[in-house]
């Protein structure tokens, strides 16, 4: 599962949450945390000593060094194996899914280090394609870590909108590079919902764009106020916004969500 959608709009509550309902389940999940500014270790339980002792994968020069050196300078290597990167780095937390801080790195053409491109896309077509566990990635607007086979292997895409015209307009550029990526099921779940009309603006949207509406969450005071206490959210079991995405990763699981026809 991948979750998108604009700065600020519940990417991560939602990634963690749905990892979290995926683990106490007894499946083996892993948390990926593809944002610039890793959060996700907190949601799930971590300390924030924890979350900011973590370097991104992304950044470990040397280990990119290793894996994509060869005896040309300037030519590096595409392919190789990081099953043993992703049993050494994922990090088991107090909400039960492993984290794999991989943090990103910009598309080729835009400046980026290019090593470190083909580690986060091997890192991630082996999590997608080859391997067994349930996948959530907490990613920023971008698809670009996403070759076109990893795309096409993604079970949902779930791009996250608030009823603000700002992030529906976001959210509908994401629908957009989703569908031009290949990735075959985009859903929207509109999260902080407060009111009917709210909830009517996001179907709105979902009904102009063909997009279906996976989940609404409803606003939920209580988490704020866990992240300003510096608990995670998800130690609430009375939460509103947390039993919804709940919710949604069961329907998820049992393939009865909007838009999950032929999952
Ligand atoms: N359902 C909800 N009810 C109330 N507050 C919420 C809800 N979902 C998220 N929030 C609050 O909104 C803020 C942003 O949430 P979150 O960090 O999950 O968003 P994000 O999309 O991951 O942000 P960023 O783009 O900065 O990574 C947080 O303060 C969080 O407590
Ligand atoms: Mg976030």
């Amino acid at each position: 599962m991948a979750v998108s959608g604009k700065g600020g709009v519940g990417k991560t509550l939602v990634a963690g949450a749905l990892a979290w309902s995926f683990a106490r389940k007894g499946i083996r999940t892993i948390a990926i945390d593809a944002d610039s500014s890793p959060n996700l270790g907190l949601t799930l339980g971590l300390s924030p000593g924890q979350v900011e002792s973590i370097i991104p994968l992304s950044e470990r020069e040397d280990l990119i060094e290793s894996r994509t050196r060869t005896d040309y300078p300037g030519v590096y290597r595409l392919h190789f194996t990081v099953d043993d990167l992703i049993e050494a780095h994922a990090l088991s937390t107090p909400s039960g899914p492993f984290l794999l801080v991989m943090g990103t790195v910009r598309a080729p053409g835009a400046g980026c280090a290019c090593p470190a491109h083909a580690v986060v896309r091997n890192l991630l077509r082996s999590l997608v394609v080859e391997r067994n566990e349930a996948v959530v990635v907490d990613m920023e607007a971008g698809v670009e870590h996403l070759g076109r086979g990893t795309a096409e292997r993604v079970d949902a895409m779930l791009v996250v909108t608030d009823a603000n015209l700002k992030s529906l307009q976001a959210a509908g550029r994401i629908l957009d590079l989703a569908r031009a990526a290949g990735i075959p099921r985009v859903m929207l779940v509109g999260n902080r919902v407060q009111g009917a009309d709210q909830e009517e603006s996001i179907r709105a949207f979902g009904r102009q764009r063909g997009i279906p509406v996976a989940a609404l969450i409803p606003f939920d005071p209580a988490v704020p106020a866990a992240e300003i206490g510096g608990r995670t959210p998800l130690a609430d079991p009375g939460s509103p916004a947390v039993s919804a995405i709940a919710g949604l990763g069961e329907a998820l699981l049992a393939r009865t969500v909007p838009g999950s026809v032929g999952m």
